[in-house]
């Protein structure tokens, strides 16, 4: 199996805010404050969609809340507006570099109610229970038998009556070719080894960037062992043919 954790503390390295969106005006290795502030708009927006999403799926779904888990929290972007919206937020990512980030980005912006861990298997350890468990756009860099562990331990550390989000990639279709042209060395989508390799090819001479695609049931039955028996699955509504759905459900 490949090491996507040491690929992930390189990129972190190299270009963190470009390997969290791998648009060309991210790349700079010094953010502009203009850049920055485009960055985290963008994080801003997506929670806000994505609370509309949930509330208009679980009626009692209200914020603030309690407590939150952004699982890959990469440089906070997601993570913090759902701290703003939170006593409490843990983000959860696997690079040191992605953590130490996070936590500078989250005293800019004058919040003290983060912190950081490596993996999920720690909070199931501290028998930690969250109100919303969110994830996005991390499992599809996570190969699939090593992210059913995971989204396991995510789903145990969800309280009863709280909400999981998890975005999760489950297919590919080649009808945007020409957003893969100058990144993909190969692409492939059969059943059992779903696997894309994208490269950055100025800065790089080997793959960077794995994308795997999850098995949808394996996914529902994981969330069925972990109480949650009502799921909604919404397509993320991408046009790039990565086709990812949003698992949300709520624990009895
Ligand atoms: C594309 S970024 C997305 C960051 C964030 N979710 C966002 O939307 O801004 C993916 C993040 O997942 C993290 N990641 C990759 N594999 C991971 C793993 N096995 N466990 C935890 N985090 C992981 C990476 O370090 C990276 O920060």
């Amino acid at each position: 199996m490949r090491d996507t954790n040491e690929d992930w503390e390189k990129l972190a390295q190299d270009n963190a805010y470009w390997a969290v969106l791998t648009e060309d005006e991210f790349k700079s290795k010094k953010l502009t404050k203009k850049h920055k502030d485009t960055f985290f708009a963008t994080g801003r927006a997506d929670i806000a969609n994505l609370t509309a999403l949930i509330k208009g799926l679980i009626p009692d779904f209200s914020t603030p809340k309690e407590s939150v888990i952004d699982f890959g929290c990469g440089v906070g972007r997601l993570l913090i507006p759902l701290a703003e919206q939170a006593e409490s937020a843990i983000g959860i990512d696997i690079s040191e570099t992605m953590r130490s980030i996070t936590l500078k980005n989250v005293a800019s912006h004058g919040l003290n109610n983060v912190r950081c861990v490596e993996s999920p298997e720690i909070l199931v350890k501290e028998g930690v229970k969250a109100d919303w468990l969110n994830s996005y756009i991390v499992l599809q860099h996570i190969e699939p038998r090593r992210g059913y562990f995971i989204i396991n331990d995510l789903l145990q550390c969800v309280k009863s009556g709280g909400v999981a989000s998890l975005h999760v990639p489950l297919f590919k279709t080649a009808n945007r070719t020409e957003y893969y042209n100058d990144r993909v060395m190969y692409f492939r989508n059969d059943y059992y080894k779903n696997e894309t390799v994208f490269i950055d090819r100025d800065n790089y001479g080997h793959p960077d960037i794995q994308m795997y695609d999850y098995d949808a049931n394996t996914v529902l039955a994981l969330f069925h062992k972990n109480q949650m028996t009502k799921v909604h699955l919404i397509h993320d509504r991408s046009t790039t043919g990565i086709h990812a759905y949003y698992f949300i459900a709520q624990r009895d």
